[in-house]
């Protein structure tokens, strides 16, 4: 157990907190061990990719390094993998790809750990965990005991689950499971960015592996880098409005990007309102909205977590002035 840990290294937004006590977590007999002799309240730390520390923890940091990359079941069209929480997302998405198993490579270089990724159903370009999930074991924090979630249990939906929801903060997430596809790979090139970035690439018939080089070529060219400037994604979550509002916005700002979920609801892309306020590229101090999409929020260097969440409010208060809506943070802040 470590005491007083910086926690800067343990997140991509770069905050400086300290935690009291620190452990990595890297079997599932420790973890036991450690519930045993620690009552105090618990947090599992992942890859700290989609966190904004605020003040130092007072719980006793989990950070889940359970690792193991393993083959579950397969038949000759489907293979389902065991991998431990712990493990690099995309270090496993290229596992997969050296193995020719498909299904998570619209996924690829998304940060963070394998264990963080069923909590708020990470997606990207088309898919989303839930399309390849199977299944999940976690130890109760609070009894010990273990627990297997199907992916009914899970109850997902855009960045959400039960894990972030009823069980927030409740369960160390040992071990994930994943059914991909072993041959007639289904390619999913729906979004426009990944169509144009082929095109560029001059690749007519893409394969898995062709994707994956897609949606890495799209990431870079958007997203920053947390090793280079601290941040932790999408800021906020792109707001859903009903066919009332949609009209009603769409007569005011014919310009108004969208996408149709059904009849009655429609998606909003938060970059776009952000955008449209004229938040992108501007800088507060030590925070920024990053230049090349405004739904990221970006630490220059040696920000608070509470100079990140004054720009979010100031950019929440604008988006809600110009256009009556109210974003919602993506990012666990604690
Ligand atoms: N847009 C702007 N200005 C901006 C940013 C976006 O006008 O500054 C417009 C774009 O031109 C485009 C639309 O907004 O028409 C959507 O932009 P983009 O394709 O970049 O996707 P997004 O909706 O902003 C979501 C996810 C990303 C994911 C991409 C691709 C959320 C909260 N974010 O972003 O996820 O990579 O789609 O699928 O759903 C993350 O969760 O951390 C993340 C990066």
């Amino acid at each position: 157990m470590l005491i007083h840990q910086s926690l800067f290294s343990y997140n991509s937004f770069g905050i400086d907190v300290h935690a009291d006590l620190f452990t990595a977590v890297r079997s599932i007999d420790q973890l036991a061990e450690i519930l045993i002799k620690h009552s105090q309240p618990k947090m599992v730390l992942g890859g700290g990719s989609n966190v904004l520390f605020t003040h130092d923890p007072e719980s006793i940091i989990l950070h889940n390094q359970i690792l193991g990359k393993e083959v579950f079941r397969q038949s000759d069209t489907q293979i389902v993998v065991r991998i431990g929480g712990g493990e690099n997302w995309h270090q496993v998405v290229l596992w997969c790809l050296e193995n020719n198993w498909g299904g998570v490579e619209n996924l690829s270089l998304i940060p963070g750990t394998v264990g963080a990724a069923p909590i708020q159903n990470i997606g990207a370009y088309g898919v989303e965990l839930k399309d390849v999930f199977f299944g999940l074991d976690a130890i109760d924090l609070t009894t010990g005991q273990s627990r297997h979630f199907s992916p009914n249990d899970a109850q997902f939906g855009y960045r959400d689950s039960i894990f972030k929801r009823e069980l927030k903060g409740k369960l160390f997430i040992t071990h994930v499971y994943f059914q991909l596809s072993r041959n007639n790979h289904q390619i999913n090139t729906e979004y426009g960015a990944i169509r144009e970035m082929l095109d560029q690439l001059q690749i007519s018939q893409p394969g898995i592996q062709d994707v994956s080089r897609a949606v890495v070529a799209i990431r870079r060219s958007k997203l920053p880098d947390p090793k280079e400037l601290g941040n932790a994604g999408s800021f906020f979550k792109n707001p859903e409005i009903d066919a009332v509002a949609f009209d009603r916005l769409q007569a005011k700002f014919p310009s108004l990007v969208f996408y149709a979920l059904d009849n009655n609801r429609f998606k909003l892309p938060a970059g776009w309102l952000i955008d449209q306020c004229g938040w992108k590229g501007k800088r507060l101090g030590p925070v920024g909205c990053y230049e090349k999409q405004a739904l990221v929020l970006v630490n220059y260097g040696g920000a608070t977590g509470q100079d990140v969440l004054n720009l979010a409010s100031r950019i929440m208060d604008s988006v809600e002035e110009r256009f009556g809506i109210r974003l919602e943070p993506e990012v666990n802040i604690l």
